[in-house]
């Protein structure tokens, strides 16, 4: 099952990456974890040493050198085959591919570098046997530019607040513009019946999984230890989310 989390910034995506991560791991499923936000620290949320990660992105030299960029020219196909053995953090049956933002244009041109990455993230996603979650920048940029169109299932994130529900609307719309099957809204922070019930109201869907606000997963982060091990009704909920999407698929 390959799972891209998306949503507003600050509304949990990373939180909710891991969690579902490590209630795949309890299930004995390999999963590969791909940390796709410019400022990464999923490695830390999952409780996997995280000094020393330079993500992918960061990585000028090896953009350019893939690239192959001579002026205006670069490999549309670049090599990326090698890549994954050299940058994963392994740890039992979990893996952690750090990519960090992919560059924007503005200052001169990215497209060389943004191939490199492309190419990287479509083959990792096209690999079979292994479950993947992909922790997403946030808001909605990304999906304008296709990089996840292989995914199976898009989860978008969401509070009981409008700001949240509007980018929600946004993803939905590029989702469906890219053909993407499988979309689905996951409450976060729910504190009680009547957060959930602005969600559904809101959306015009049942969410397929609901997260409710956890004291443990907040002290959690402020300690910089794994979330999973915070909350075991978090990862209970997580749980109930991938039964969700495994009935769906
Ligand atoms: N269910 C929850 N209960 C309590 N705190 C939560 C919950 N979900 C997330 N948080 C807290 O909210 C903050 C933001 O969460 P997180 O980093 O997962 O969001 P994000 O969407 O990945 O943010 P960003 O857009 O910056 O990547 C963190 O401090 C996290 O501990
Ligand atoms: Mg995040």
């Amino acid at each position: 099952m390959k799972i891209a989390i998306c949503g507003k910034g600050g509304v949990g995506k990373s939180t909710i990456s891991a969690l579902v991560v490590q209630a795949l791991l309890d299930r004995g499923r390999k999963v590969l974890a791909i940390d796709a936000d410019p400022s990464p620290h999923l490695a830390r949320l999952l409780g996997l040493n995280h000094k020393n990660i330079t993500p992918i992105a960061a990585m000028k030299d090896l953009l350019q050198e893939r690239s192959q960029r001579n002026g205006p020219f670069y490999n549309m196909n670049p090599r990326v085959g090698d890549l994954p053995e050299k940058f994963m953090k392994r740890q039992g049956n979990l893996s952690l591919m750090v990519l960090g933002a992919i560059p924007q244009g503005g200052a001169g041109c990215a497209c060389a570098e943004n191939a490199v990455l492309r190419n990287l993230l479509n083959s990792l996603l096209l690999s079979k046997g292994e479950d993947i979650v992909l922790d997403m920048e946030a808001g909605v940029e990304h999906l304008g530019r296709g990089t996840i169109a292989s995914v199976d299932h898009i989860l978008v994130v969401v509070q009981p607040y409008r700001g949240s529900l509007e980018t929600a609307e946004k993803i939905e719309k590029l989702a469906g513009d890219l053909k993407i099957r499988s979309l689905h809204v996951v409450a976060n922070n729910i504190h009680d019946q009547a957060d959930l019930d602005f969600i559904k109201k809101i959306c015009g869907v049942e969410p397929s999984g609901a997260f409710r606000y956890s004291p443990g997963a907040r002290s959690a982060e402020r300690e910089g230890l794994p979330v999973a091990g915070a909350d075991k009704e978090l990862l209970d909920s997580a749980g109930e989310l991938i039964e969700s999407l495994e009935s769906n698929t």
